[in-house]
């Protein structure tokens, strides 16, 4: 009777020690956790991949590393389509959803934002010999491509008469203006700018006329608001140390306002 005592008071003495190594060896894996970041990476300079790499790569991609690193994250970057992002964040499927993205009241209300880390706008691109197009007013009863679930399809979809027409990638939208498929794009200002600027003969231009500006954030689910917190922390703390600035020179030089 007594070694069988022995014996179970062993066992358990054994079986605890297990579960307290087990939890120890589990808490010292949480120290670089991962921090699970969407994006729909066909955004250049913000998000996309050079040809024939597969790597991620752009200002929000160093931005959310740098972030990621400050706040001891490793961080693991997924591709999505953009109107996919906030459904995955509100399930859980990811963290953070970092993607060119504007704070707009309406996804204020589904997701929390990161305080604002680049000041962007809309803009329109016509055909290079398109004289009849000079504003957005020109877009009343025109064809016109736009990014799903982007503010500027909600910007398009308030002209008048127009016929808007949603791709799921921006380099879409170029091509099919292009191929003359639609009279214009609505899109993002800087990356309008760097796809004029980088494709050899386009053929497009953009218009002076600036639709709206907009502000920058990152989103992470309702719930989450320990790691909101942490994040902003970790966006303030690479303003202040300089990686911020390094991060904004190195995609865009000194030109543009932040
Ligand atoms: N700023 C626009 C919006 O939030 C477009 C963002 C598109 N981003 C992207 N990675 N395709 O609606």
């Amino acid at each position: 009777m007594k070694k069988r005592i022995i014996l179970l008071v062993t066992l358990i003495v054994v079986c605890m020690l297990l579960v307290a190594c087990g939890g120890g060896a589990s808490t010292e894996k949480s120290n670089s956790k991962v921090l699970r970041v969407g994006t729909n990476p066909d955004f250049k300079p913000f998000e996309f991949q050079e040809k024939d790499k597969k790597e991620f790569v752009g200002f929000d991609m160093d931005l959310i590393k740098a972030i990621g690193k400050q706040a001891g994250y490793e961080v693991q970057i997924n591709s999505l389509a953009f109107d996919g992002l906030l459904p995955a964040l509100m399930s859980k499927n990811i963290d953070v959803a970092i993607s060119g993205m504007t704070i707009t009241p309406a996804r204020a209300e589904k997701v929390l934002f990161s305080d604002p880390y680049y000041k962007s706008g809309l803009s329109i691109v016509v055909q290079k010999e398109n004289n009849n197009i000079k504003s957005i007013k020109d877009l009343e009863g025109k064809k016109i491509a736009v990014q799903i679930g982007t503010s500027s399809a909600m910007a398009a979809k308030k002209i008048p008469n127009a016929t808007v027409r949603e791709f799921d990638n921006v380099s879409s939208l170029f091509l099919e203006l292009k191929n003359k498929g639609v009279d214009a794009v609505i899109n993002d200002l800087p990356v309008n700018q760097s796809y004029i600027k980088t494709s050899t003969d386009s053929g497009l231009k953009i218009l002076s006329d600036i639709i709206s500006a907009e502000d920058y954030g990152f989103a992470i689910a309702k719930e989450n608001k320990e790691l909101h917190k942490k994040l902003n922390a970790a966006l303030v703390e690479i303003k202040k140390n300089g990686e911020y600035d390094n991060i904004y020179k190195k995609w865009f030089g000194d030109n543009i306002t932040k």
